[in-house]
């Protein structure tokens, strides 16, 4: 099965979007880093992106069946998403929350994540290299 990667809202325009905090890459250019992290490995990858919540959730319900693990940047819903936090419990596979900026270290309201409380880890504030460490402690994971 593959590993499921799922943003939120707004990371379509990364690269362009306040490039001093997300940086110069697009999320086509992540998804291709985690692609390359994936050679050779046997496990597939499905990458995804939506600004709606609800399309966020079905493809939640969809990683149930289908994924082996889910690496989600929920953007600004994980501040706010109690509903993202419902259908992330309701996965048996490990879920991995990924946010390119530290939000410990920006403003109050991105202190707190629903999503935190579903995730076995989080990584935060390594730019786009944080989807390559989360892909490689899921493969870790599966290989254990
Ligand atoms: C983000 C951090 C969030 O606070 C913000 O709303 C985003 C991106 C990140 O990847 O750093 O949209 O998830």
């Amino acid at each position: 099965k593959p590993i499921y990667v799922l943003n939120g809202p707004n990371l379509n325009l990364l690269g362009v979007r306040e490039p001093e905090i997300y940086g110069y890459d697009t999320l086509a250019d992540i998804e291709s880093r985690c692609r390359t992290r994936l050679t050779g490995t046997g496990t597939d990858l499905v990458f995804r992106q939506s600004n709606h919540e609800g399309e966020l959730i079905d493809w939640i319900h969809e990683a149930r069946e289908s994924a082996c693990a889910l690496i989600i940047n929920p953007a600004g819903y994980g501040h706010t998403s109690v509903a993202l936090l419902d259908a992330l419990k309701a996965l048996s596979i490990p879920v991995i929350e990924c946010h390119l900026s530290n939000p410990q270290t920006r403003e109050p309201f991105r202190h707190h994540s629903y999503v935190s409380l579903a995730a076995k880890g989080i990584i935060a504030g390594f730019g786009p290299i944080g989807y390559e460490l989360a892909v490689q402690a899921v493969l870790a994971m599966l290989k254990a």
